[in-house]
């Protein structure tokens, strides 16, 4: 059955907000404010979810998806706006799961950092299923065999384009590579561990600011090229108004963040559980010369803290856990720099921070993932000596 509604505002996920009598429908495809004609075209778990029909009364913003495989691909989600809508939304998404699941109203609208809005990702992984090469379909593992794709750096996309047929043999596999924008690495992942090289470097240099550090296809590496100066310089900020002795960065990868931190400090305890990315930490420290940073490989919500008032945590998207905020809390952390990609559990664990006497005392939304719902938010949570 078609229905008629209005858009309230963007959802998590990119869907438009409809109300129909006592329930909310989530509608892709749409912009706030538009007028949509759509249907329901089921549940998924808790959520009404509606498929758009027609645009009865289009907004301003609504604007010509650049990609030609943009709606079939998973990839992105939000091209049919302009990217101030984009930005908008994004905001809009924080405010509201800070509301709800934080039960906390910010005093003023969120700093947003935008980003130039194409070829910005540092990193790509490409699907191969039955010699198609790509990346999968919304929601599904089908493949969609794109002919390019406007978030990747230039090298990445001929790489992608050049190399494809290499993969076209392999049953099923995938195609890590990481780039600076200018050089590239990039390896096919086979099941079972199997594999190849598909460039003759296996890693690269990344430099921001006074820091170098490598990153292997394997590795974790934040999403955008172009935010990664402006990530440093909020941490940097911090730690020259604290000017902590001692720090402790947890989640901390191939040490991006560790870096700062071992340049002001005199003592620092970095925690990472993979082993890849240990071994890429390990390398970046003796690049930077941090020879004071002990090392920890061993997951952190397990991990016994260290007593420093200082604390980075950048954990993936589920977030920190209540036993592990109660950790800090009990460890006596002062100031907990919180660097988040998942609105949800962010508001979640601030409203565990909350509870445990620290105050959000800085806020902000990177937008590390333009043309997605996706974004970074950067956090400073301050508890008083006690
Ligand atoms: C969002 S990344 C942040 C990395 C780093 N801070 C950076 O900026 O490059 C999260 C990191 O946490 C690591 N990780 C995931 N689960 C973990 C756990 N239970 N204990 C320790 N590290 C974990 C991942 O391997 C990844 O490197």
């Amino acid at each position: 059955m078609a229905l008629i509604g209005n858009i309230l505002a963007i959802a998590k996920g990119g869907a438009g907000i409809v109300r129909d009598g006592d329930r909310t429908v989530f509608v892709p495809g749409v912009v706030a404010g538009e007028t949509v004609e759509y249907s329901v075209s089921g549940r998924l778990r808790s959520a009404w979810q509606g498929k758009l029909l027609r645009v009865l009364q289009a907004s301003p913003q609504r604007s010509e998806p650049p990609c030609p495989h943009y709606g079939d691909c998973g990839g992105c989600n939000l091209q049919h706006m302009s990217y101030g809508e984009q930005l908008r939304s994004k905001a809009g998404i924080l405010a509201e799961n800070l509301r709800r699941i934080a039960g906390f109203e910010p005093a003023s609208p969120t700093a947003t950092l935008p980003s130039p809005d194409a070829r910005y990702r540092c990193k790509a992984e490409f699907q191969v299923r039955g010699g198609a090469c790509g990346f999968f379909a919304r929601d599904s593992r089908r493949i969609v065999a794109i002919s390019g794709c406007l978030l990747l750096p230039q090298a990445v996309e001929s790489h992608f384009l050049s190399q494809r047929r290499q993969a076209a043999g392999c049953a099923q596999g995938r195609i890590l590579t990481v780039s600076n924008g200018r050089d590239l690495a990039s390896c096919l992942e086979v099941p079972g561990g199997g594999g190849q090289w598909l460039s003759r470097e296996h890693e690269v240099r990344f430099q921001v600011g006074p820091y170098a550090f490598l990153v292997a296809p394997g590795n974790f590496v934040q999403a955008n090229r172009f935010q990664l100066r402006s990530m440093l310089g909020l941490l940097e900020g911090v730690l020259d108004r604290e000017r902590p002795e001692t720090a402790a960065d947890l989640f901390c990868g191939g040490g991006f963040l560790t870096l700062p931190l071992a340049a002001r400090c005199q003592r620092v305890l970095a925690v990472e559980s993979d082993p890849g990315n240990v071994a890429a930490l390990r390398a970046n420290l003796a690049l930077n010369r941090a020879g004071h940073v002990g090392v920890v490989q061993a997951d952190a919500f397990r991990a016994g803290l260290p007593g420093t008032g200082f604390f980075v945590v950048d954990p993936p998207r589920g977030g920190l856990s209540p036993r592990l905020i109660a950790a800090l809390a009990a460890s006596g952390a002062r100031t907990v720099v919180y660097f988040s990609c998942d609105s949800a559990t962010f508001a979640r664990d601030l409203r565990l921070f909350l509870g445990h006497g620290f105050k959000l005392d800085e806020l902000k939304l990177l937008d590390n993932f333009p043309h997605s719902d996706h974004f970074e938010i950067f956090s400073v949570l301050k508890r008083a000596a006690r």
